[in-house]
Order: structure tokens, then C-alpha cells, then sequence
């Protein structure tokens, strides 16, 4: 037990240390830059205002009946990402010039054996240089960070798609599909945005609007607000979704395990009244005159800790070889482990889960590139492999990070075309 709290103390000790290493480092290039006492100030009120809003904040819940998974996003979210920004800004800060009192302990022990008082002088004038150097790379980021949560997060992009296929039955040439993915409700905030994403959707004038899962972070009741916006989605031949691993409410703790099953019914429930059809391990027959193309969804399957709940021999049942098949499935990965490899052909698989990271660079033609690649190796976009094609959506919403830099959130519209 006494280890274990010395243990304890221990690494808060260094925690206070480092942190404070990395304030007074922060300190000094300000300092060593500015020299106008007045900036040094305003500098010092900012950092103490962005703290003390993020505490406020956690005061007010602490002191309320809310509870915090529910209302993380409407009161923490934003000001927990300005903590974050500021500490990175400050963390990038003093790597330089920790990196620079490094190179300067092994300069001063050279001229402390080889005495030289001009590279001294050198030294004192590169702090100055360095600091610069480190508070413009530090504000860097910064722009991108805010833009990223107050504009980023709400540039829906329609990314369309011409897929063609021989076997496509000629009646569903030309056949329209929107793709949507990750709502995630409990992080959505503005409602006028939120109307204006939906009403894009629907002047992509489908014939399918189908959703790969994640509608909540973690409770049905994230929805209650959001409800009425999303039943407005409309499309000729119906609204379908499939589950995400968000969408058991495995996330967040309950006290009684009656409370999850309760929370998980309420969430089909919702999707029902919201008119979407919910796809569990099941396929459903799209028909046009006398043709039809099958819609097969399910439920989440994961790569590594994720859920396995998919299965889709159980979801393909009562299928021939020769049906068009359009799979939705929540996780990539599971295209790459598993159906890409199946002895069934899927034409084309739906699917969100990376959000692209809500993080990378993308130039079309030129660089598609979000550290998320690293986990997924299908992570955003179109891939064509074995004539069969996967889409994966970089989502609707986002989670963590309230914002999004470099990838937008996304309304894929996939016209099918007979060849
Ligand atoms: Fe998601």
C-alpha cells in the first residue's frame, strides 16, 4: 500500500515538473521575443482565462445533475480543445528550446576547455533566434486547430461517384445511392448546420439513402434533439442503416445491465420513427419492375478489440451467386479481413467508422494523406480491388476532437452505371 503511494507521488511529481518545465520554457520565449511588458501580460490573462473556463465548466457539471458523457460536447468539448491547442502550442515551444539548451551544455563544456568569449556571444543571440523561431512554429498549427472547430467540422462536401458494373440489372442503370456515415448526435451542436447538411442530401434527389452506422456516441437519447431534422432525409426508395460500434453503448458505464439493453431498444426505436430500416445481419430486395438488386446489411465487426457482431453468411441468406449485392458495413475492416476474401462477389461495400481521422491533407490527384492510414489501411474514399469496390465515408459528425482539419465531413452520392 506505502509503495503504491509512493508510487503515486512519484509520478505526479514528475508530471507538476514536466508541466512546469514546459510553462516556464513558454515563459521565457516570450519573454526573450517581447519585450513589451503589455504582451507579457496579455499573454499571461489568455492562458489563465482558458484554463479557468475549462475548470468552470467541470464546476458547474460537478455541481449540477448532469451527467458527464451526456453533456461532454455542449460544455466541455471546445474548451477542453483550447487547453489542449495552448499546451501544444506550448509544448512545441519548449522541444526548441530544450533542444537548444542541450546543443548549449555541450557548446559551453567546449569553450569551458577552449575558452572563447566570441561563441559566447553567439550563444546569446541565438536564444533570441530560437525563440522566434519556436513561437512562430508553434503558432503554426494554431489557424488550421480553430478553423477546424468552428468552420472545418461544418464543410459537408458531396463527393459523387460513377461506378460501373456488367452485371448491374439494366433497370437500376443510372441508380442512385447517398452514402451517409457517423452522424455521432450527442457531438452535433448547430441546428442551422445540421438542416443545411440534411438539406444537402436531399437535393442529391436518390434513389437510396443508406447510413453505415454510428448514429450516437453512446446513449439513443443523444437523438431526441436531432430526431425531427433527420427524418426529413428523404429518397424514392426508402432510408436504410446498419450499426456502428458506437451504437451498443458499450462506451459509457450503466448501472444495471437492463439500463443497456433498455438504451439499445430505444435506439432501434428511434431509427424506426426516423423512418430508417435497420439492417441486422439481414438483406432486403430493392426491386425495380421485374428486376431488383439486393441491399445486405451488418452489424458492427471490427478488426481488433472492436465488436464482431457482422456476420455475413447469416446476412447473405436466401442470396444466389448471381444477385447484385450492395453491402453496408459499419468498419473497413472487415471488408479487408473478410468480405474482399469471400467466395461470394459484393459489388460494392459501404462504410464509414475512420472519420479520416477528422485530420489529414487531401489534394485530389496530388496527396490523400491522415496518420489514421497507420490503423486503417482502407480509410477514406473509393478502393476498386477484385472488381469489387468499397467507399469509405469519412462520416458525418465527429468524436474526441470537436472539429475537423483537412478531411470534411461527407455526403457520397454513388451512381450506378451498366456496362
Ligand atoms: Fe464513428
Amino acid at each position: 500500500m506505502k509503495a503504491n503511494l509512493k508510487n503515486i507521488a512519484l509520478r505526479w511529481t514528475i508530471l507538476v515538473i514536466v508541466f512546469l518545465l514546459i510553462e516556464i520554457y513558454a515563459f521565457q520565449a516570450f519573454k526573450t521575443v517581447f519585450k513589451n511588458k503589455w504582451i507579457l501580460k496579455i499573454y499571461i490573462v489568455f492562458n489563465a482565462l482558458v484554463i479557468c473556463n475549462l475548470l468552470y465548466r467541470f464546476l458547474v457539471i460537478n455541481n449540477s445533475s448532469l451527467n458527464f458523457s451526456d453533456v461532454f460536447y455542449n460544455y466541455l468539448s471546445i474548451p477542453f480543445a483550447f487547453v489542449i491547442t495552448l499546451f501544444g502550442f506550448k509544448l512545441i515551444i519548449s522541444s526548441f528550446l530544450l533542444f537548444e539548451d542541450f546543443t548549449r551544455v555541450l557548446i559551453s563544456s567546449f569553450n569551458f576547455l577552449f575558452s572563447t568569449t566570441e561563441s559566447n556571444n553567439f550563444l546569446i543571440g541565438r536564444r533570441g533566434f530560437i525563440s522566434k523561431i519556436s513561437i512562430l512554429f508553434a503558432a503554426l498549427p494554431i489557424p488550421f486547430v480553430l478553423h477546424g472547430i468552428f468552420r472545418g467540422r461544418y464543410n459537408y462536401r458531396v463527393v459523387n461517384y460513377e461506378l460501373e458494373f456488367d452485371d448491374l440489372p439494366e433497370e437500376f442503370d443510372g441508380y442512385k445511392l447517398t452514402h451517409i456515415s457517423d452522424i455521432h448526435s450527442g457531438s452535433l451542436q448547430k441546428k442551422n448546420k445540421v438542416e443545411y447538411a440534411v438539406d444537402l442530401i436531399n437535393k442529391q434527389n436518390s434513389d437510396l439513402v443508406l447510413f453505415t452506422g454510428d448514429f450516437v456516441n453512446n446513449k439513443a437519447n443523444e437523438l431526441n434533439e436531432w430526431k425531427k431534422i433527420f427524418s426529413t432525409i428523404q429518397s424514392r426508395d426508402g432510408k436504410f442503416s446498419v450499426l456502428g460500434n458506437h451504437d451498443y453503448g458499450d462506451y459509457v458505464s450503466w448501472n444495471f445491465e437492463e439500463d443497456k439493453k433498455k438504451n439499445f431498444s430505444n435506439l432501434l426505436k428511434i431509427q424506426a420513427e426516423m423512418g430508417f430500416k435497420l439492417l441486422l445481419n439481414e438483406n432486403i430486395k430493392i426491386s425495380s419492375k421485374s428486376q431488383s438488386i439486393s441491399l445486405v446489411g451488418v452489424e458492427n465487426w471490427g478488426k481488433g478489440g472492436f465488436k464482431k457482431k457482422g456476420d455475413i453468411d447469416k446476412a447473405c441468406q436466401g442470396l444466389t451467386e448471381n444477385d447484385f449485392k450492395i453491402v453496408m458495413s459499419h468498419d473497413p475492416s472487415h471488408w479487408d479481413k473478410i468480405l474482399k476474401k469471400h467466395n461470394t462477389r459484393f459489388h460494392l461495400t459501404l462504410s464509414g467508422h475512420t472519420h479520416g481521422m477528422q485530420f489529414g491533407i487531401e489534394i485530389p490527384g496530388l496527396i490523400k494523406w491522415s496518420p489514421v492510414k497507420w490503423a486503417y489501411k482502407y480509410w477514406a474514399g473509393m478502393y476498386n480491388e477484385r472488381s469489387q469496390y468499397l467507399n469509405v465515408n469519412r462520416g458525418f459528425g465527429v468524436l474526441g476532437f470537436p472539429g475537423r482539419v483537412g478531411v470534411w465531413p461527407e455526403i457520397s452520392v454513388i451512381t450506378l452505371k451498366k456496362v
